[in-house]
């Protein structure tokens, strides 16, 4: 176990195209999820990319804290509790609605804006043991899976949003916007 380094925007690990894993069940996969959770726990964040550790490929973690599982009301699927892993991860939207909600990123740090995104997914991928699944997801939960996801094409938060007047440090946004803004603690936290 060990807690990995984060990379911050800039870095060019996580502006590439991240590659897929040739096999999910590889051993040293498992590893490697087992520390990138480690580190999201630690940060602490809800959700991790692996090109946010400097590995370059196609998994992400996350988690939908108990409360946050705000589109449940909009897909009857049960959100997953606990750890989330996602290997080699395709997304297909369900609909063309958008909702626009505050986001951070761990490789942002102290910044937080307005990003929209899809309101209903489907999402299929590999778990640890090599097994592929499908999944919906509505609300926080489809919009911390299309955050993550983004890492593995190369982009950060900032490049979705619709008008950077949003964008700013979360010290300040929460003075004018409250808690709802912002990162861990808040309605979407670090991801
Ligand atoms: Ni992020």
């Amino acid at each position: 176990m060990a807690i990995l380094k984060i990379a911050r925007m800039g870095h060019p690990v996580l502006a590439a195209p991240a590659r897929p894993v040739e096999n999910p069940a590889a051993p040293e996969i498992r590893a490697l999820v087992r520390d990138m959770a480690e580190t999201m726990l630690d940060s602490p964040g809800i959700g991790l990319a692996a090109p946010q550790v400097h590995v370059p490929l196609r998994i992400v973690v996350f988690q939908v804290p108990a409360g946050r599982d705000d589109g449940a009301e909009k897909n009857p699927a049960r959100v997953p509790e606990g750890l989330n892993v996602l290997i080699n991860p395709a997304i297909e939207p369900l609909g063309e609605e958008m909702e626009e909600d505050w986001e951070g990123c761990l490789s942002v740090p102290g910044m937080t804006g307005r990003v929209p995104r899809l309101v209903r997914i489907r999402y299929a991928g590999f778990d640890v043991d090599g097994r592929l699944f499908e999944r919906e997801a509505a609300g926080f939960h489809a919009r911390v899976v299309q955050h993550e996801c983004d890492h593995l094409d190369g982009i950060l938060y900032p490049q979705r949003m619709r008008d950077l007047a949003s964008f700013g440090f979360v010290e300040e946004i929460r003075k004018v916007h409250g808690s709802d803004a912002g990162d861990e603690g808040s309605r979407n936290g670090q991801t």
